[in-house]
């Protein structure tokens, strides 16, 4: 009989903790959403229009190519191959996606950048990466850092900048899952310096305590 309540109760707070956890408005899945009162100039919804599921086929669940390596001859040495919704259209509302990131060796970078609609949780398949994220103000900026090596995992929380370097003498390879079908990247230095149009440069040299001409010549680097 003990054991009976202590189930229903269980069961109560399982209920209470969902009602809890949902009673906020959906994420939104993609950077905007426009309210319109008249439906006839609609071109997306919060997401994606879906297929008639009696036409839905395996097909429309598979990807195929995340066995080839991306490029990584650019200025950073690293490529992000993305599967998101784009690519792998069964994702939609699934909450779910996938990346594979290159890294050439001696300093190939996955430069600091946020998902502003995911966690993503790396694992490291070849190499050797030195990773960390860094917490908000409220938390002082705090840097979490690890070197990672071939099958070990870390995670990155939702919305906190953070960044992969290759510290070893061979090309490194990870793939990582991320809480969203279309988690978004900001990459710090590209959307602080390379901003279209340019942010006003006063703004920058007094945000980064730089010299106007500093900022300038970032600023024509992007
Ligand atoms: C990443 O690799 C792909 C495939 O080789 C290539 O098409 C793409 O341009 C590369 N992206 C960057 C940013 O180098
Ligand atoms: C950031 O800007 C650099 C320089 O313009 C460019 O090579 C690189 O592709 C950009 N990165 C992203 C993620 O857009």
């Amino acid at each position: 009989m003990k054991g009976v309540h202590n189930i229903l109760v269980a069961l109560a707070l399982l209920a209470l903790a969902s009602s809890l956890a949902s009673a906020y408005d959906p994420s939104p899945l993609q950077d905007f959403c426009v309210a319109l009162d008249d439906i006839k100039n609609g071109v997306f919804v919060n997401g994606k229009f879906c297929k008639d599921p009696k036409r839905v086929t395996a097909n429309d669940f598979f990807f195929s190519g995340l066995n080839i390596p991306g490029n990584t001859g650019n200025a950073v040495g690293s490529n992000v191959t993305t599967v998101n919704v784009d690519t792998l259209p069964g994702l939609n509302t699934l909450g779910v996606s996938i990346v594979r990131i290159d890294f050439a060796p001696y300093g190939g970078l996955n430069p600091p950048h946020i998902h502003p609609r995911g966690t993503e949780v790396l694992v490291v398949l070849e190499g050797t990466l030195l990773v960390g994220f860094v917490s908000s103000n409220q938390d002082n900026n705090r840097l979490f850092t690890k070197v990672l090596n071939k099958g070990d995992v870390f995670v990155f929380p939702i919305g906190m900048i953070h960044f992969q370097l290759n510290i070893g003498k061979t090309p490194a390879v990870a793939f990582a899952g991320l809480s969203g079908q279309n988690p978004g990247v900001i990459t710090i230095a590209n959307a602080t310096f390379g901003s279209d149009p340019p942010i006003n440069p006063d703004v920058l040299t007094k945000a980064f305590m730089l010299d106007k001409n500093v900022v300038q010549y970032l600023q024509s680097k992007f």
